[in-house]
């Protein structure tokens, strides 16, 4: 029988909750393919709604694609949906795990397989491991292991290594960030971040608004919580302001998470006066800013307005800085900073999942961060990647058919197209596959009210013939999907 929990006391409508509760356990796998949902009449009894909510419910989730209605028969998960979704196990041996319920509320777990070895992985948001400082890191983790022998052999400080935060912080003087080491938490990698931030502040019902489209794996981290998640739509300046405005009036949110360097997906730059307000707007409504920003050192014209954070007086804003793009993903740190008792409580949090992150790969970026050698790197990862942008949109320009846009992003490693309406990027995902090309299907960006003619392709991770060759195969799979 279908479990969905609603919350009467939130200000989500009712038929909200019960249309997320139902898509996400169909995504999920948690309801079987083909399996016949609960007639209108019973699901409302269950839950103690009207009938006009389920009816309201069932119209929406057939209009996405998730169920079909078939008259006198009833309605029923649709296959072709989850095909889409799935990951290739062996259903004879496990299939009886579908019976085991999760809690992971948007399983798209084919993105988190390691895709074919031949792939044109446009699908990868990281910078290609020949651009980055390997000989370095390598030389690095010897003489870390040579000058601490038994780094291996302890448990570090929970809060990070205090000469890597000592280093942050005075790197980020560069950002006009100004804070004190003691503000800084090290986090293995900055999803961690984000999953310490879900932790510690989201629970069910608390709303958190994000960017309309956004970074997939931040949905799913405050969706885990039981957040309800408003997305707010972005333009090339950033979110839109009165949008938000509306929606903060509204929903009366928790926490607002954004990415406002060279935005994931869609690369736009939240503009200085939209950091601004939407400060105001978090010190006038009393709700956390989560300001996520992995690539504000990769500009290819001039560098993006101060974080947000640097003009943050009250302890507004929690300020994430992955090191995985820029520097070695492998290393698997980030840090976050957060003011107050934001900080104390984060910590405890860090304790309970992983008692604090390793020390070696801390230890062995530090001399990095710490030099003329880290801005050195950075030039020419800007120089690099903005070849291979113009090289990309290029080729995007000679080939792609009529009807199709894409952002040139000033910045970062993504390029977000949009397709016409009618055409669904989940299918052409699956053209794509068939010739070992991966993107990432727009879908996955949209907490509610799915955009399914979009895609991301990263242009960074690829090598570079690789790349020129995966996006010209692209662009012919493109063609033939949309002469269909
Ligand atoms: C916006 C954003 N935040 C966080 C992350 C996670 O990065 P990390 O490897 O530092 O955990 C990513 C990875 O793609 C990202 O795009």
């Amino acid at each position: 029988m279908l479990e969905i929990e609603i919350n009467r006391n939130s200000t989500i409508p009712l038929h909200q909750q019960i249309f997320e509760g139902i898509s996400d356990r169909i995504r999920s796998g948690g309801i079987a393919d083909g399996e016949r949902l609960p007639s209108i009449r019973v699901l409302a009894k269950k839950l103690g709604v009207s009938l006009m909510t389920v009816v309201k419910v069932y119209e929406r989730l057939e209009k996405s694609g998730f169920i079909i209605r078939i008259q006198g028969k009833g309605s029923f998960v649709n296959n072709d949906m989850k095909a889409s979704m799935k990951t290739g196990y062996e259903e004879e041996k496990y299939g009886w795990q579908l019976a085991i319920s999760d809690y992971v509320p948007r399983n798209r777990f084919d993105h988190y397989f390691t895709p074919h070895e031949t792939s044109y992985q446009l699908s990868v948001a990281a910078i290609s491991p020949g651009l980055l400082p390997n000989r370095y890191i390598k030389s690095e983790i010897y003489k870390t292991l040579e000058e601490h022998p038994l780094i291996l052999s302890k448990y570090g400080p929970i809060q990070g290594d205090e000469e890597l935060r000592y280093t942050m912080s005075k790197y980020l003087h560069k950002q006009n960030i100004h804070i004190s080491p003691d503000d800084i938490l090290v986090t293995s990698g900055a999803q961690q971040g984000i999953d310490l931030i879900a932790r510690t502040f989201i629970g069910p019902g608390d709303v958190v608004v994000v960017e309309m489209p956004t970074y997939s794996a931040a949905i799913d981290t405050f969706r885990n919580r039981g957040a309800t998640i408003i997305g707010v739509p972005v333009d090339e300046n950033g979110m839109q302001m009165d949008i938000l405005q509306n929606v903060i009036e509204k929903y009366k949110p928790k926490l607002v998470y954004t990415i406002p360097n060279f935005h994931n997906p869609t690369g736009h730059v939240l503009s200085d006066s939209r950091r601004r307000k939407l400060l105001l707007f978090a010190e006038e409504y009393q709700f956390l800013i989560v300001e996520d920003d992995p690539w504000s050192e990769i500009f290819f014209e001039k560098a993006p307005p101060h974080p947000i954070k640097s003009y943050d007086s009250h302890g507004h804003v929690i300020y994430i800085k992955g090191l995985s793009k820029v520097v070695a993903p492998g290393c698997r740190i980030g840090i976050l900073i957060a003011n107050g008792i934001l900080l104390a409580r984060l910590l405890v949090s860090k304790a309970n999942v992983d008692l604090g992150s390793p020390m070696l790969t801390q230890k062995v970026i530090l001399p990095l961060l710490d030099s003329e050698r880290i801005e050195k790197h950075m030039e020419k990862l800007r120089f690099a990647l903005k070849l291979r942008r113009d090289k990309v949109t290029d080729i995007l320009s000679a080939n792609l058919p009529e009807g199709i846009r894409w952002t040139v992003p000033k910045g970062g490693i993504n390029i977000w197209l949009t397709f016409p309406v009618t055409c669904h990027t989940d299918d052409l995902l699956i053209e794509c596959r068939k010739r070992h090309i991966l993107f990432l299907p727009g879908s996955s960006c949209f907490s509610e009210e799915i955009e399914k003619n979009h895609l991301r392709i990263s242009f960074s991770f690829l090598p570079e013939e690789l790349l020129e060759e995966g996006v010209v195969k692209f662009c012919e799979i493109v063609t033939g999907f949309m002469n269909k």
